[in-house]
């Protein structure tokens, strides 16, 4: 059986389960999930239909020939010059789903392109890709996970390439060059390279700059890259010279908080019961406040996808699955540490992506 053969099956299950007469995917990552390509994503309605009789897709003309090089599901084609309501009935008639009641919608399409569909499907109730595509996805299977490790592999190598870089006087912006500058050399597709350094580091998701390192700062580089079609996300902690004061006794708190979750990570048990004890190390410690996100999130096609690690999660991890395990404390205008790895979970708990160790890397002094 095809990878696409086996993923149907599996969704068709899922829809089974579900009650789900027809799941309607956009050209995005779900697509990609289910067939392995996607038309180019325009403004031109285009939707993968799945139902119980079978599956095709509403294609924009001009898409045509080069998807079916991709994939040999039907086609129902409408061109620029009439409106795709013809191509979209006869599509919905051809699977049997004219008058489906209970639709999936990827909750990634267009807006236009989800009222289209559920103008034509009048006597429909929808829900989103959580309880079929979006579960199916969270699980990798051994191929995906040799991509994903081969991906982190390049991400761990251009790390090491921002340590070996990093001097007083240097701007953010320069240090994730020398990233982005190294990912390119492996042919990985740079997604973000988040250099925060100093007091910027307690913005989490700071907006690389023009602050130049400074002797004395902290400094979070959270970098990922797509490579192979899937993505890496690692975060480290550097110092140019001299951590600042007070610097250790926090950075021990957050990789405490990392074996804490690592060690709790377990096909059976809920999200939640992940984040909790990652959570409780940093507010034990006084720091509570100061760790204002989730402990984690999914990682596949997507950069953050299911499963979501949060406080309130009841998301059952199961083998399989891959997700990052962050925490961080940020104090504002001094530093902020984060840590980050990406597992996937085995039987007896979490394997690490990355080879790299979780200490503090001292720079250029
Ligand atoms: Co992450």
């Amino acid at each position: 059986m095809t990878e696409t053969a086996t993923r149907l099956a599996a969704l068709r299950e899922k829809m089974r389960q579900t009650e789900t007469d027809l799941v309607a995917l956009g050209p995005g990552s779900h697509m990609q999930w289910l067939v392995g390509f996607h038309p180019h994503a325009d403004e031109r309605p285009c939707l993968l239909l799945v139902s119980e009789a079978g599956e095709c897709f509403l294609m924009p003309a001009l898409n045509a020939e080069g998807s079916r090089e991709n994939t040999d599901i039907a086609f129902h084609t409408w061109s620029d010059d009439e409106r795709p309501d013809a191509a979209l009935a006869a599509a919905l008639g051809a699977i049997g789903a004219d008058k489906a009641k209970s639709v999936v919608l990827d909750e990634t399409m267009r807006a236009d392109f989800a009222l289209r569909l559920l103008g034509a499907l009048p006597d429909a109730k929808h829900t989103f890709t959580g309880e079929t595509v979006g579960a199916l996805r969270m699980r990798k299977g051994e191929s995906e996970f040799a991509r994903l490790k081969t991906s982190a592999a390049v991400a761990d190598r251009a790390l090491q390439k921002a340590f070996a870089a990093i001097k007083p006087g240097m701007s953010e912006k320069e240090l994730a060059t020398v990233i982005r500058d190294h990912f390119a050399s492996e042919g990985a597709i740079p997604l973000f390279t988040i250099v925060g350094s100093g007091p910027n580091g307690a913005f989490p998701h700071h907006q690389t700059g023009e602050r130049k390192l400074a002797e004395g700062d902290a400094v979070v580089i959270d970098i990922g890259a797509r490579k192979g079609g899937l993505p890496s996300d690692i975060t480290r902690m550097a110092a140019v010279g001299r951590p600042p004061e007070g610097y250790g006794q926090v950075h021990t708190i957050v990789e405490r908080a990392v074996e804490a979750a690592l060690a709790a990570a377990r096909p059976g048990v809920k999200a939640k019961e992940v984040d909790a004890p990652a959570r409780r190390v940093i507010s034990d410690a006084g720091y509570g406040e100061y760790f204002v996100h989730r402990t984690g999130h999914g990682l596949g096609i997507d950069g953050h996808e299911p499963p979501y690690i949060t406080a309130t999660s009841e998301t059952v991890l199961e083998e399989g699955m891959v997700f990052s395990i962050e925490p961080g404390i940020y104090i504002p205008r001094r530093f902020g540490i984060r840590l980050e790895e990406i597992v996937i979970l085995r039987a007896d708990g979490p394997e690490i992506f990355s080879s790299l160790p979780r200490d503090l890397h001292v720079s250029g002094a």
